[in-house]
């Protein structure tokens, strides 16, 4: 994502109402079902690592949780290397109000890794519209000279929405779970959230009285980098995107996937290099269980689990091949598909002439958004920096060859790569399946599929980034608990700032 462009500074309210996240706590215990004794996880991004920490802390440390892997520990958290050194290429930076990936950092004993300082503008395809520069007054003048009063109305608005999310933190040290992501939404807050599910971003703005050249020049841009789309994904997901070009911008120190592999064995779950094929349930006696068959590289196999929690894109265009065989009513097929973002890290020397700049002395920026212009064939361009960040780095300068990372819809051919760059040495592309291709007509998916089945990446609809798989995987563990020991007082309760307030 892109290093802030309007320097926002942020809420300490918001952070004093937050603090309680850390102090775990599980509701009022009235156990009596036998615990279960299996539990699968399929998928090893941070959703489904993140889901087997929790699973172990709420089912304690009896029952055997076994996730499933297809390919590598971390999913779409992954790095590359070039030259000796490792670049995010997938999910890379975290918002310092993001307080479950800051507690597994903590817990992990991992490092953060900040941001080095850069400067952000805006192309159009011909010029630079939008330049930082070293001087945050100036900008600040800047952007009030040229939008009005659009940026601080955005401001506050990013700002109200993202202390009513952070509430969610408390619901869930106090053991709250919800059965849906609408629940879980309504209760934060409300309706409204729930509309900023189907509205596009867009109009939610205009509403507000930020004006069209801000959503065009500003907003735009930030939209192509963190989601490859345009002002029309839904009002939800433009905030979680708004929110990530803030100041207080961070990422792990040796990669954001550790955090992936750290979880797998802080929950002491065992992880198998397995394909899952499908998913069927199996009654024996009352008992409902599933059997779950996958593929290794040394053949098939199949076992049988009390609780499954799906952690991976369940949409066509990605591919996870799972089958659920077996239901009555059958499963349809989830409506929408997942965009694809290509990521080219390049290193070489930046054409700078390309963006106005013939010498590339004189060429101050570490990132270039675009706006939505017909003819451009790319969404940024950023000089990014390794996972691991010695002291005394420092950023390459445009006249030397540095390692930038490009994202677009299309893979850059070696006539574009040759438009962007003067030259390069070397070229690494990773096509992701990235983040749903928001439309505002699909819903939100169900988190339960059947009893003691869950699907976590629903949440993506809502917004897709790393804290929210966190607060998904949250969400089921305690819902997989609750469930399981019957505990209906702890699901889907209604006025939860009222009676957290009341509760001792
Ligand atoms: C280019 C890009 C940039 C991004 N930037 C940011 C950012 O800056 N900040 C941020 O917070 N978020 C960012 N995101 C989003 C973030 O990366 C994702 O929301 C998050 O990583 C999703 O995690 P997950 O565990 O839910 O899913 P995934 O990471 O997709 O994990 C699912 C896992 O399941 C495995 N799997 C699938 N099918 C099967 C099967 N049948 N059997 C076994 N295993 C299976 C897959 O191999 C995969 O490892 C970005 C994403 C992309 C692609
Ligand atoms: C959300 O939409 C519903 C239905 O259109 C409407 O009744 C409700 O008032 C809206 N909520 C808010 C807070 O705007
Ligand atoms: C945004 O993109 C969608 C899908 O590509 C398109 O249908 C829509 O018209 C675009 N909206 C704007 C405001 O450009
Ligand atoms: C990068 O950082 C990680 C985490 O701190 C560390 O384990 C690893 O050894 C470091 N690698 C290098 C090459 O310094
Ligand atoms: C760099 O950009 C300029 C201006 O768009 C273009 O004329 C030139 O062909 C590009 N490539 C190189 C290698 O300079």
């Amino acid at each position: 994502m892109a290093r802030p462009l309007l320097p926002v500074p942020l809420l300490v309210l918001v952070l004093l109402a937050a603090c309680s996240a850390a102090g775990e706590q599980t509701g009022p215990a009235h156990v009596d079902a036998a615990p279960p004794s299996k539990i699968a996880v399929v998928g090893a991004g941070i959703g489904g690592t993140s889901t087997a920490h929790f699973l172990r802390q709420h089912f304690g440390p009896e029952v055997q949780v076994d996730v499933f892997e297809k390919a590598e520990v971390g999913g779409r958290l992954a790095t590359v290397t070039v030259n000796h050194n490792d670049y995010e290429s997938g999910g890379s930076i975290i918002h310092s109000l993001n307080l479950h990936m800051q507690e597994f950092v903590k817990q992990l004993g991992l490092k953060y890794r900040r941001s080095v300082a850069g400067k952000t503008a805006v192309f159009n395809g011909e010029e630079m519209i939008l330049e930082e520069t070293d001087w945050y007054l100036l900008d600040l003048f800047r952007l009030w000279w040229r939008y009005g009063i659009s940026f601080i109305r955005l401001q506050m608005w990013v700002e109200e929405i993202m202390e009513k999310f952070m509430r969610i933190y408390k619901y869930q040290a106090h053991g709250y779970a919800f059965s849906s992501v609408e629940e879980l939404l309504d209760s934060l807050g409300g309706s409204g959230f729930i509309n900023m599910t189907r509205r596009p971003l867009s109009d939610s703005l205009l509403e507000l009285g930020v004006s069209q050249r801000f959503i065009d020049e500003v907003i735009g841009p930030i939209m192509r980098v963190n989601y490859g789309q345009n002002v029309s994904i839904p009002a939800f997901v433009g905030a979680v995107s708004l929110a990530g070009v803030q100041n207080n911008l961070w990422a792990v120190e040796g990669g954001n996937k550790l955090v992936c592999s750290g979880l797998l064995k802080l929950a002491n779950a065992n992880l198998l290099q397995a394909h899952v094929t499908s998913i069927s349930p199996v009654l024996s006696g009352d008992a409902l269980q599933y059997q779950l068959s996958f593929n290794t590289e040394s053949g098939s196999g199949s076992d049988l689990y009390d609780i499954v929690v799906l952690a991976t894109p369940l949409q066509d265009s990605v591919e996870s091949g799972i089958n659920l065989e077996g239901f009555t009513p059958p499963f349809d097929q989830l409506p929408g598909s997942y965009h694809r973002t290509v990521a080219t890290v390049v290193h070489g020397y930046l054409n700078t002439s390309f963006f106005g700049f013939p010498d590339p002395r004189l060429f101050p920026f570490a990132n270039v958004l675009t706006t939505d212009t017909p003819n451009l064939f790319f969404n940024s361009v950023a000089s990014i920096c390794p996972v691991n960040i010695s002291t005394g780095f420092r950023r390459k300068q445009p006249q030397e060859a540095g390692i930038y990372k490009v994202f677009s819809l299309q893979s850059l051919d070696k006539a574009r790569l040759k438009t962007l760059f003067r030259s390069y040495y070397s070229v690494q592309v990773t096509e992701w399946q990235a983040y749903p291709r928001y439309g505002s007509s699909q819903g939100l998916p169900s988190v339960e599929l059947h009893t003691n089945l869950y699907y976590l990446n629903g949440i993506e609809w809502a917004g897709s980034a790393m804290e929210m798989s966190s607060v998904a995987a949250k969400n089921i563990a305690l819902l997989a608990y609750h469930r399981w020991n019957r505990q209906t007082d702890m699901v889907d309760q209604k006025d939860l700032m009222h009676r957290i307030k009341t509760e001792l």
